[in-house]
């Protein structure tokens, strides 16, 4: 079984359906409400465990109804939830998302307990990262947690993947040690200084973060695919799956659990990329996060739909 691990942020996600996302002072009368497991890093664990890997989870939850919810949820995908830790200083993280007729999102995220992972909680997990296939991080949760999962992974030697979401500034050079980033053209932005709206400008932007030292960039650009570049020629844009969305909140973790889980099976990037955009596709034809994410049989029929032969 493959193994990854995952160091970031569990939220609930409490979402509204609305007609239109509300301008500053505006309140908009909405239509279905839902709650459920979320964040970013709890995306990409419940992704990845339901492709079939053995996922762990190093995240802080409060000691609430919330953080309970959430134990419960990992349980049932079947994550080790061994790092999982209650603060009771805490309260557990939530977003508050607004989703409207057209499927835009718009989602403040409060971190609470799982943005103060420490260097130490990480540290608790090095036996669990030395034996890992793949590590896998975002930037959801405290710098020093990022930092700290870098330096442990690489020096045992273990591939990294850091999805840099949501945008936060960090220590550049821990980049060098990075092996793959999946930025969105949003955050590419950010990284590069280059506006991506398209191949050209992705190739742009891709190879000024490929200079600042990852080995392999791939720039996710919703419908239009992703990005592929890893200082070879052109780069290659990788088309996505055309599917009738309804919520895709969430769709760039359901790549990034299926890319790393594509990875840490010995898939070639390319192929991997392809795993990872049958996971995103599946998971926007459903309202919801953690829970929207698909189980492996529904990504090998998928794929076998497709005539790509799955893992
Ligand atoms: O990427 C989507 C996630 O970002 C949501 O689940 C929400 O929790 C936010 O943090
Ligand atoms: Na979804």
């Amino acid at each position: 079984m493959s193994k990854i691990v995952v160091v970031g942020s569990y939220v609930v996600d409490l979402m509204s359906r609305t007609p239109h996302l509300p301008k500053p002072g505006e309140t908009v009368l909405g239509g279905p409400f839902k709650m459920g497991p979320g964040g970013k890093g709890g995306n990409q664990v419940t992704a990845a465990a339901r492709c079939g890997s053995d996922v762990t989870f190093v995240t802080k939850l409060g000691d609430d109804l919330f953080g309970r919810e959430a134990l419960k949820h990992f349980i049932t995908e079947n994550v080790n939830t061994q790092f999982i830790k209650i603060d009771p200083g805490q309260a557990t993280g939530a977003a508050l998302i607004a989703v409207d007729d057209r499927s835009e999102n718009s989602i403040v995220v409060s971190l609470g307990a799982c943005g103060t992972i420490t260097e130490a909680d990480v540290l608790e997990a090095e036996e669990e990262i030395k034996e890992a296939d793949i590590v896998l991080l975002q930037l959801e949760t405290s710098i020093e947690a990022v930092v700290s999962s870098i330096k442990l992974a690489c020096d045992n030697g273990i591939p990294i993947i850091l999805n840099p979401a949501p945008f936060q500034k960090f220590p550049e050079d821990i980049l060098y040690n990075v092996h793959y980033i999946t930025p969105n053209e949003t955050e590419a932005f950010e990284l590069s200084g280059v506006e991506v709206t398209d191949e050209g400008t992705a190739l742009a932007a891709a190879r000024k973060i490929h200079e600042m030292g990852v080995g392999t960039v791939i720039i996710t650009m919703g419908s239009k695919g992703a990005f592929l570049y890893n200082g070879k020629e052109k780069g290659e844009l990788v088309p996505g799956f055309k599917v009738e969305a309804v919520d895709t909140t969430g769709a760039g973790d359901a790549f990034n659990g299926g890319f790393a889980f594509g990875l840490s099976k010995g898939l070639p990037v390319r192929d991997a990329m392809i795993f990872g955009q049958a996971v995103a596709a599946l998971s926007v034809t459903k309202i919801g996060t953690a829970p929207a994410m698909p189980y492996e049989h529904e990504i090998k029929d998928f794929l076998a739909l497709k005539g790509i032969r799955a893992v």
